[in-house]
Formats: structure tokens, sequence, C-alpha cells
């Protein structure tokens, strides 16, 4: 939501804020700017539409400077136009404000900065900052930032740069900003991708942080001025891993990443009889589980409580997490909230768990990030180790989220005593399994881009799954709908004779996951009924299998594997779909329209 990348060295700035903003653009990309500073002037340049225009823009209007600052923007107040683009200059243009997050209060403040005969030239809350600061500015500009800050609430990442000063002053409450530490130069961004390049030794501020960035060095203070320490953090993801690397998109390079994802997800945890996680919590104390999460993440919390539910034994609720945190749900001390997200930045859910964590639960994380938000308020962090994920549809986040999930049921399962050994040993069997029945699946995708061929005109699609397929099917809808664009739904199978079967018709394609299980049969049954009325049944089906063939106009078979982790195998046929689909249709893969990847406002 909103990539902001800043920069203070000896480099062209507008060349390494060019190259940050690409790795971020995955956050926003409906308009860009930057602003930099050189002969005590800060000229600016900004654009609405991607980044590619303002990219064209600067090629033929240099700025030159070696301190600057940059942005995409995901717009929130004001329509995505050039006046609206960050960065926001005061009208002397002395000073430059990006800011990522929404100000709420900024109508009362614009309304007193307009009486005191300001002149607004966008139509954003953020310009207002631009304005306070300018107000409260006498020669100190942390200082200026700091009251500007105690006047104004919302959330914010906000990047300040002055024409009279080498430094870039920043402050965070709620928006991520991640400081990276170089040699004579340093950087600021919203995330890790846009460091990687230049180096791996960063600072992730805290709430109610601020720092003042020079050539030199970083000093963090909080927003009273108080100096503070804040641990310099060594990441580990590689600049190769959040690059293309050869693919045409992001999204197909990180579902080709999932075998090696998966065993890194699985790596080292998985023992003779048993799961270590390293993790403090005591599973024993705990008869209930909450498991909140937004988007593809909330679905792998519904595998999750499956999976929960079937090892460990532990009632599990699941809810989506802007809907939880204004539900006052029933929680106490014996209530384990767990919270899922790749970014570990999305605002809704770091919400819900702190609903939770008020309320008396314990509180666990599956993360992606190292170092992100929500790591640092919960109790406990599972990491799923996934690498960067820059394609806005989430694929190998989504995976790895499985494969964590079914590790903590299992490591829950043994410690309450719900789980048997042999039963443990059948399952990390079928885990090790994963990386390689994934790899085979893939092998699938030409078989793949011809059914979304055939099928790319289609107005609608349906989705249906049971059990822990179920899901699946809604999985496969969301990535259907993030990035062609088609309208697609989807149901629990059984749920289809009451009302969706009315819209079954000889136009609409029906996605039946109907893989080896318990439930095998009455999802054939699911199949037959569609037939019956005309649908078209595209099937995902286990290899060897020979009913569904009968009833199916088309086919995927995946590799046979345990029903519980079938949703690992299944889903990569579903993401293949959308993919080859969007790629028909001539759709933008990796930034499709109106999407953001992390979204760190409400
Ligand atoms: C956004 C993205 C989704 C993602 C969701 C949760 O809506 O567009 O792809 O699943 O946020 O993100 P998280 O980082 O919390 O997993």
């Amino acid at each position: 939501m909103c990539g902001i990348v800043g920069y203070v060295g000896f480099r062209p700035a507008s060349a390494v804020i060019l190259d940050g903003l690409k790795r971020l653009e995955y956050r926003g990309y409906d308009s860009a700017g930057l602003a930099v500073k050189a002969n005590g002037r800060l000229e600016v340049l900004k654009r609405a539409g991607k980044l590619s225009v303002l990219a064209e823009a600067l090629a033929s209007h240099a700025l030159p400077g070696s301190l600057g600052v940059g942005h995409t923007r995901w717009a929130t107040h004001g329509a995505p136009t050039d006046p609206n683009a960050h960065p926001h200059l005061t009208e002397k243009g002395d000073i430059a404000v990006i800011h990522n997050g929404i100000i709420e209060n900024y109508l009362p403040l614009k309304e007193g900065l307009l009486a005191r005969g300001h002149t607004f030239s966008s139509e954003t809350d953020s310009e207002v900052l631009a304005h306070l600061i300018e107000e409260k500015y006498r020669g100190d500009l942390a200082e200026a930032v700091r009251l500007a800050l105690s006047e104004a609430y919302g959330a914010y990442a906000l990047v300040v740069a002055h024409r009279d000063h080498e430094e870039i002053v920043v402050a965070r409450t709620v928006s991520p900003l991640v400081i990276g530490l170089g040699e004579g130069e340093n950087f600021v961004a919203s995330d890790v991708p846009a460091l990687l390049p230049y180096t791996r030794r960063v600072i992730f501020l805290h709430d109610g942080d601020m720092a003042i960035v020079t050539r030199e060095g970083v000093a963090v203070t909080d927003l009273a001025g108080n100096s503070v320490e804040r641990e310099v953090v060594m990441v580990d993801w590689s600049l190769e891993a959040a690059e293309k690397g050869g693919y045409p998109h992001y999204m197909l390079k990180e579902i080709y990443e999932q075998p090696r994802v998966l065993e890194n997800t699985l790596g080292g945890r998985l023992q003779e009889a048993g799961v270590t996680l390293g993790l403090g919590l005591e599973p024993t104390r705990y008869d209930k589980v909450h498991i909140v999460a937004c988007g593809t993440a909330y679905y792998a919390a519904w595998v999750g409580k499956y999976l929960l539910e079937a090892l460990a034994r532990v009632p599990v609720e699941i809810e989506v997490a802007s809907e939880y945190r204004y539900r006052d749900p029933v929680v106490d001390g014996k209530t384990l909230a767990i919270c899922i997200s790749q970014s570990g930045e999305t605002i809704d859910t770091l919400e819900a768990i702190r609903e939770a964590k008020r309320k008396g639960a314990g509180t666990l994380g599956v993360i992606n990030a190292k170092g992100s938000s929500i790591t640092r308020e919960v109790d406990d962090t599972l990491y799923i180790h996934a690498g960067p994920e820059i394609g806005v549809a989430s694929t190998k986040a989504y995976i790895a989220m499985l494969a964590a999930m079914a590790m903590l049921a299992v490591w829950m399962g043994r410690a309450k005593g719900t789980l048997e050994e042999k039963a443990v040993r059948e399952l990390l069997a079928e885990m090790r399994r994963l990386p390689r029945l994934v790899e085979e699946t893939l092998e699938q995708r030409p078989h793949i881009a011809h059914i979304a061929e055939k099928y790319h005109q289609a107005q609608d699609y349906l989705f249906l799954g049971r059990h822990i397929q179920a899901p699946t099917a809604y999985e496969g809808a969301l990535k259907l709908k993030e990035i062609s664009y088609i309208h697609a739904e989807a149901y629990p199978a059984g749920e289809m004779k009451h009302g969706p079967i009315a819209l079954i018709d000889e136009r609409l394609p029906v996605v039946v996951l109907a893989t080896h299980s318990p439930f095998y049969e009455k999802t054939v049954s699911n199949i037959q009924e569609v037939r019956a009325r005309g649908g078209r049944v595209i099937a995902v089906a286990t290899e060897g299998d020979t009913e569904v063939g009968k009833f199916a106009q088309d086919v995927i078979y995946v590799p046979k594997v345990h029903p519980l982790l079938a949703p690992v195998v299944s889903v990569v046929p579903l993401q293949l779909l959308a993919y080859e689909t969007a790629v028909c249709l001539g759709r933008d893969v990796d930034q499709p329209r109106n999407l953001a990847k992390s979204v760190t406002v409400e």
C-alpha cells in the first residue's frame, strides 16, 4: 500500500529511487513521483499512471542530486492524478513530504490551514502535513515534523526533505518503514526489496518512532525526541529472490518457486515422529483457537481450522480480520489467537490480533516478512520462509502458510496427546513428499494453458470443493478474479444445490475439486448435477481416477496425497488457471487494477 524510497548518499538519488520504487511497485501503482535536492532547491517530478510513465518523464528531465525521496501511490483520498501524486511540496517549495497511510483529522487541519492563508494543490489528506510542517519550521526540521505530528492523528509512514538540510526526517505510526544502512549513504523504504541491491543491514522502525537519516548515520527517537535504541537486523533475502529471473511475471516465477519454498518452510522442522517449531507457547494451556487473516491468508486460516480440529481436536473459529476486530469476540486466557499474514503489515489483521491480546488471548503470528509489525506484537511467530513475494496475487506464500499450519496442527496434536505416533509418522512422510508433488503438478501447465484458452471468454466461473478443499475452491476463485477480472464465485460443493445451482447453464465453467478423499463420491455426484444442467466442468482429480473423466469436459490430474494435505497440491492448477487466463486476456498479471499487495489502511 504505497511504496516509499528515500536516499541520502553519493549516488544519483533519482536512479536509486526509481530502482527502489520499481521493486516496491507491487505496493501501489496508480501514480508516482520524486523530489531531489540540488543546489539548494527541491526539484519535483510526478506523474499519474504506472512507474514507467515517471521513468519516461525522468529520461527527458534529469534531476541531479544525491538526496531525494520518492513514492508510488495507491489512492485513498483523491483520484490518481499528477497533483495528487506524492511528494507534496509547500508553496515556497522548501519542504517535500511523502506519506503512506491516512491522516484521519485532515479535514479540520486543512480548514485551519486554509483559514491561515495556505493554498492547497491536491485533494489528498497527506498535503496537510507539508503545510503543518512548514508552519512549525524554525530551522530544525525534525522538531517541525514532531510538532506537526502532535496535531495529526491516523496512520503514517512519513518522509520529509527540506531544501536547506542534508537529511531526511522520517516517522511512522502503523504504516511500515525500514531504514537501510550503508557506508556514506543511507536509505529509507517501506519494504526490504527496495534496499536489497545496496544493503542487507536494516532497522525496522517501530510505531511512534522518528529518525533523522543523513549520509553519516541514523538517529532514532520517539515522537517526543528522546533517543531510542533499535536493533540492526541482517536480512537474509537475496536480490535474485526479489527479481524476475527470466520469467515474464513475478507471479509465474513465484508459482514455480513453490517446491523450493515448501522445502524452506518444512526444512529442519520435521523430525522422525514430531515437529520442532521453536515456539514458546504451551498448547495445553488453550482450549480454543481463533484464527484471523485477510484475503488469501484467510483461506489458509480455513485450511488451518480443518487441520487443527482434525489433528489437535481443538475447536477453531476463523474470521476475516476486519470483522473480528469490531465484533467484540468472546476471548479469554484459554484462547490462542493466531493471525496469518504474508506481509505482517495488514492493518486489519494487526488490529484483530491486538483485540484478541487485549482480551487476554495468547497470540501467535504465522508470518512471512521478518521483523514486520505483527511479529513485534504477538507472543510468538512461526515464520513461513517463503522469501519475498512480489506478485500482487499471492501464491507461494499461500502454499507456505498451508505447510506451516499443517506442522502447527501436528505439533499441537502431539502436545495435546490427540495424535498417535503412527498417524504422525504417516503425515510427516506425506509432508516430506509435498515439494516433489508440487513439482510434478507444475508439469500440467501446458494442459492448463489449453483449458484457460478454451474458457477465457467466460463471463463467470464457479468453483466448488468439499471439506478441506472448500477453501481451495475459494482461493481458486479469488486468484481468477484478482488477475483476470472474470467474476468468480466459490461454494462448498454441498451448498451448490441451495442456490448457486440456478446459475448453471452451458456458458458457465464450473471448477470442481474432486480429489481423493472420504467425500469423493459426494463430489462426483455434484459434478453429475452440474452436467445434468448443461454446465461445463473442469475437474481437479487424483492421478489414476477413472470416474471423473466420464462426466467432466476437462480434467487436471494431480498426484495422490493425504487428503488433509490435498489443498497444497490442488491449489497449484488453480493458480496456473488464473495466470494463464489473465495472460490470454492480456491483463497486467503482477499489478492487477485496484489492488495492492499489502493493505495498511482500513
Ligand atoms: C491484500 C492482498 C491479498 C492478500 C491480503 C492479505 O488484500 O491483495 O493478496 O492476501 O492483502 O495480505 P497479508 O500480507 O496479510 O497476507
